[in-house]
Formats: C-alpha cells, structure tokens, sequence
C-alpha cells in the first residue's frame, strides 16, 4: 500500500521541456488516471515515478520517501506497457513467474555465493496461480503466447506485473492494442482488478472515454503542464480551462466567440447571430465582462430539439431557429450539424427528432449547464 507524491516534477530534453514542474498527491489505492494528446508528456511521467527517466528537477516521493536516488527494482513498482513483450518460446506460466525467479537478495556471502533467490519456487507457484485466477488464465498456463488471443496475452502482461504484487501499478495505455470490444471488456476487468487487489495505480491514456471511465480521479495534461486534477464528472461540469473543455466530452464542446450585453436587468451572450440569456446565477461572474469578448461553451448534449419534451424549458432567453446541415443518426441520439449565419454548433438530438437537412429547426439551449472563458487566460469565468 502506498502514496505517491509529485513535487514540482520536472524532465528537460535538450530542446523539450516534456514534464514542467507537476505536483500531484496519489492517494494509497487510489486508481488515478493520466490523461492528455500525445506528446502531452504522459509517458515521460510515468517513467519518472517508476525510475526508467532521471528527473531533471523536482521531488517523487513514495509512501513520504524521497525516491528521486532509488533504482527502480528497489522502488516496488510494477510497469505495464503499452507495447508489452512476451518471450515468445516461454508458456504463460514461465512468463509470468520470470522476474520472480530472476529476483536475487544480497546473502552476504562472497562472489558467486553472494546472491540467493528472493523467492521460493513454493512462493513463486503460489503468486502466479493467484494471479492466473484474478485474471481467468488458470486453463492457458502452459499455452505459448502464439497459443493466445490479444486480450490473453495482454492478460499475461498484467499478470506478470501482478505477481510481483508492487505497493505501485503503472500502467501506459495498455489497452491500446487490442480491438474496441476487447478494451471495454478488459477496461472493466481493470477496474474488478483494482477493487479486489486495492493497489495504488496510476494509469496513462490518451482516450479521454477510458479515463473518464475508469478514474477515481483524473489529471488532465497538456504541454507538459496539468490543466486540471478532478473527478471525472467534476471535470465535465467544470472544467477549468478551455483545453479541458474541449478535450473532456465527445463530441466536443461548442465554442462560440460571443459578446457580453445587458438587455434591462438581464445578461446576455450575443454569438453575432443570436443573443442567449446568461443563467442568473452566473450574473455575478459574467458582469466583469460586460461589452467584452469572451468564448461561449455549450455541449452537443445540452441543446434539445424545441418540438420534442424536453427537461428544460423553452423561454424567449434560450430558443434560437437554426439550419439543420447534415444528420448523423447514431441509434439513441442523432448527431446534428446547425447553422446560423456563420455561427456553426454541433448538437446530439433524440433520435425521436424528425428534422431532415435543409429544414429549419427551433432548438433550446440549456443554459444552466453552458460556460464561458476568457478568451485571453483560456480560464473558465463559469
Ligand atoms: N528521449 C527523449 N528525447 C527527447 N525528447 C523526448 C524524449 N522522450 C520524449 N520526448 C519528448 O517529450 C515530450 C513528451 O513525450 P511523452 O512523454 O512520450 O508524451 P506522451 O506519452 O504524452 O505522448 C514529447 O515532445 C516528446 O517528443
Ligand atoms: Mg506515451
């Protein structure tokens, strides 16, 4: 069981700086999940925790130990990665009980004497039955990896970081070699696993659906800097910046480049081509803004086709006639590309909508649930 401490956690290459100055607490068991585009320098992360990168700056800490001097086999921590290999011309049980055996103490005693296995064959059998049981291998054990489907062998890799039942899991993007149905079922699997083992495990995609799916928390990043550290639907509600707006959700958030105006007592957001009523609670916010730019954010799934029963209610503040431009029916929802004038927004309708291309559709924003940034710092006003 173990924390995990990041201290102003920085890796300089000659000309990136892939890691600048990340501070995170993971809690003992927590599963949290690393999130951001490629390059975002995920990766590099990870390897610094788990001592395959030297950091250039900035302090790891496991269970409040300064580890930044440790070598990694001395750290307890159990990597999986992306592109995990098996020796292929070993069964899954070899496989899985390698490191095991590998694994030498100091004895004390002079060269060669000076090492003893740190294992039992007796201790070694009984880890890697275990393992083959919390991950349904029990039947494959003596199969060879060429013997194995994707999702088995990935099951294997899992394994052998699992007998050496680490204080840490690191895991980067591991799933992303297997098909989709697999990487849902085997997301699942994770998480079963994790409930049961109760290891502490950070966990590195670039999907924001799988950590959205699989996090007690999640750390968004971008640029080597973290933009948000939250729970997933924290993340989704309030996202802090612009970039987590856009990257948390799919399809993305709309953003429009809107103005900020008083109509009486009322705030109103003005894309160009329509005016919306700022949600009243949120005027305390908006009103520093008032005659100024700002970025206008609503999600595909908050506006609702005005002709079907909606959970929110039409009113003369939240209703605007758009083009409908083209339909993507997708089963529960219809994708819904909409203009108006120039202004463009992409909407996730109930499939119960009759609109067709070409037609004009009366359409209800939900504007408690919109946002705006400014367009300057990129942070949330609201
Ligand atoms: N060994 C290296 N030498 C130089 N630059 C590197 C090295 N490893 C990674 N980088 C750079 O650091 C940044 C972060 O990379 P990485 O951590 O692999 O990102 P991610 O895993 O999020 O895709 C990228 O710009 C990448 O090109
Ligand atoms: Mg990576």
């Amino acid at each position: 069981m173990a924390s995990v401490t990041l201290k102003d956690l920085t890796k300089e290459f000659k000309e990136v700086i892939a890691v600048d100055k990340i501070n995170l607490e993971i809690k003992d068991k927590e599963f949290l999940v690393l999130v951001g585009p490629s390059g975002c320098g995920k990766t590099t992360a990870l390897r610094m925790i788990a001592g395959l990168e030297e950091a250039t700056g900035g302090e790891i800490l496991i269970d409040n130990r300064v580890v930044n001097d440790v070598s990694p086999k001395d750290r307890d921590i159990s990597f999986v990665f992306q592109n995990y290999a098996l020796y292929p011309h070993m069964s899954v049980y070899e496989n899985m009980s390698f490191g095991l055996r590998l694994k030498r103490l100091p004895s004390g005693k002079p060269w060669p004497f000076n090492q003893r296995k740190a294992f039992s064959n007796d201790e070694i059998d009984r880890r890697v039955k275990e393992a083959a049981r919390l991950l349904d291998l029990e039947k494959l054990l003596q199969r060879k990896p060429k013997q194995l489907s994707g999702g088995q062998r990935q099951r294997v890799a899992l394994g052998r970081a699992i007998v050496r039942e680490p204080k840490v899991f690191l895991m980067d993007e591991p799933l992303s070699n297997l098909d989709a149905k697999l990487r849902v079922q085997t997301r699942a699997e994770l998480i079963k696993l994790h409930r049961r083992l109760g290891i502490t495990t950070v966990y590195v995609t670039h999907d924001q659906v799988e950590a959205m799916t699989m996090g007690d928390r999640i750390v968004v990043m971008n640029g080597g800097v973290i933009q948000q550290v939250d729970t997933p639907l924290s993340l989704y509600n309030h996202p802090a910046n612009l970039f987590v707006a856009g990257f948390i959700g799919s399809p993305a958030m709309n953003f429009l480049k809107s103005t900020v105006l008083t109509d009486g007592d009322k705030l109103m957001v003005d894309t160009g081509q329509f005016r919306l009523e700022l949600p009243s609670k949120q005027s305390g916010r908006a009103a520093a803004y008032i005659g100024k730019e700002i970025i206008f954010g609503i999600r595909p799934e908050d506006i609702y086709d005005k002709s079907l029963e909606g959970i929110v209610k039409p009113n003369s503040g939240n209703c605007v006639t758009v083009g409908v431009d083209v339909i993507e029916p997708l089963g529960s929802n219809i994708g819904m590309y909409l203009t108006k004038g120039d202004v463009q927004v992409v909407a996730m309708i109930d499939s119960k909508s009759l609109a067709k291309p070409g037609d004009q559709l009366e359409v209800v924003f939900d504007m408690d649930q919109s946002h705006l940034f400014d367009p300057v710092t990129e942070a949330a006003i609201y």
